[in-house]
């Protein structure tokens, strides 16, 4: 059994305008122990569907269908008692910003020891503060017995990102949930960032979800990568698999857009036009508008692409998942050898 099995979810927010269909049958599973790496362009879902598996959407939100299913149980079906039990203890989440989580008023290590006591009330304080320490230790928060002290306001925003992450460790749980955890940190800071989520998965085994739209990030630490485009699958693969045999033209085009990809060159590639109006997803593919690759195919504007399994852990998306290949060489070799 998957550690988390996601079946056909589907999410709306009800707006002035309409309901806004953010994740559109959306299915994916995780193996205990895996990291799977979400990316897709902002607005394409990535955080709604992880707050829906936390059960923290906004008040206009309405799942529609589907199941998240943590070890077998339905996440979507439980009370919100149930849920508390849960969030912080088997699945907790790492957020963006470190101050939205974090309390500017309260000592760093008496928060970090809250979540500790919330979820086992038998803790006493010494062993409460003895795992506080060894976890702000295990996440290379120096001289943690002093610092667990000092307020938020006192940490850099990377040692702050090391709180929330000993937060989230703190109880051991099954999976960890990190949406863009180092997009808010310089490039240094975030490289130590991902060091630290690394070693946690290691050292505890648990799996982890990391949201980002940098697919460097992604490749860093992710063993499989879901892309998600309008608020559903393009494809989901291994990791290198995205850079050496993606199998739909958005994923392509994710890598193509990567920066520092090429020779340098080239001009930066991005990708010419929106993805759709979410309030009103058209028929057919939702990214033949901007596709390259679709080459006038009627199915790319009749019909929706079902995920097609091309191997054991690689979906796509795509009417032409198959042909791919072929298609770009013969661009290729019509554009007289230069990159399409
Ligand atoms: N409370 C809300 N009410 C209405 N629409 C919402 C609400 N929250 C999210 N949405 C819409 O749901 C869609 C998906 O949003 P989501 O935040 O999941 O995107 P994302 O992939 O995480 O993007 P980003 O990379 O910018 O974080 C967007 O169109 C967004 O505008
Ligand atoms: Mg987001």
């Amino acid at each position: 059994m998957s550690l988390l099995e996601v079946r056909d979810l589907n999410v709306e927010f009800d707006t002035l305008d309409g309901p806004v269909h953010a994740v559109r049958h959306l299915s994916y599973s995780l193996e205990a122990g895996q990291a799977l790496g979400i990316v897709g362009e902002s607005g394409s879902g990535k955080t709604v569907s992880v707050l829906t598996l936390m059960r923290l959407l906004a008040g206009n939100a309405r799942v529609t269908g589907g199941e998240m299913l943590l070890g077998g149980q339905d996440v979507l079906r439980l009370s919100e008692q149930q849920m508390r039990a849960i969030r912080g203890s088997r699945v907790s989440m790492i957020f963006q910003d470190p101050m939205t989580a974090l309390n500017p008023v309260e000592r760093i290590g008496r928060q970090v020891g809250l979540t500790v006591e919330y979820h086992d009330r038998s803790a006493t304080r010494q062993s409460v503060r003895r795992r506080v320490v060894e976890t702000l230790e295990s996440v290379g928060v120096p001289d943690a017995a002093r610092r667990s002290n000092q307020y938020p306001h006192q940490w850099s925003g990377g040692m702050r990102q090391r709180a929330v992450i000993a937060m989230a460790l703190i109880n051991q749980p099954e999976l960890i949930v990190a949406d863009e955890p180092t997009t808010a940190l310089d490039a240094t800071v975030q490289a130590q960032v991902l060091d630290v989520l690394r070693t946690a998965r290691a050292e505890h085994g648990c799996s982890l979800i990391m949201i980002s739209h940098d697919l460097g990030v992604v490749r860093e630490i992710a063993d499989d990568v879901l892309v998600m485009y309008a608020g559903t699958t393009a494809e989901r693969c291994p990791t290198e698999t995205v850079f050496r045999d993606a199998r739909h033209p958005y994923t392509r085009a994710l890598v193509r857009a990567r920066p520092g990809w090429g020779p340098r060159t080239e001009r930066l590639f991005t990708i010419a036009g929106r993805p759709p109006d979410l309030l009103d997803v058209p028929v057919g593919c939702p990214f033949e508008p901007r596709c390259t690759e679709s080459h006038g195919l009627p199915a790319c504007r009749t019909e929706t692409p079902a995920p097609m399994q091309l191997g054991p852990d690689h979906v796509s998306a795509c009417h032409r998942a198959r042909e791919l290949d072929r298609i770009h060489e013969l661009v290729l070799a019509d554009s007289n050898g230069e990159p399409s």
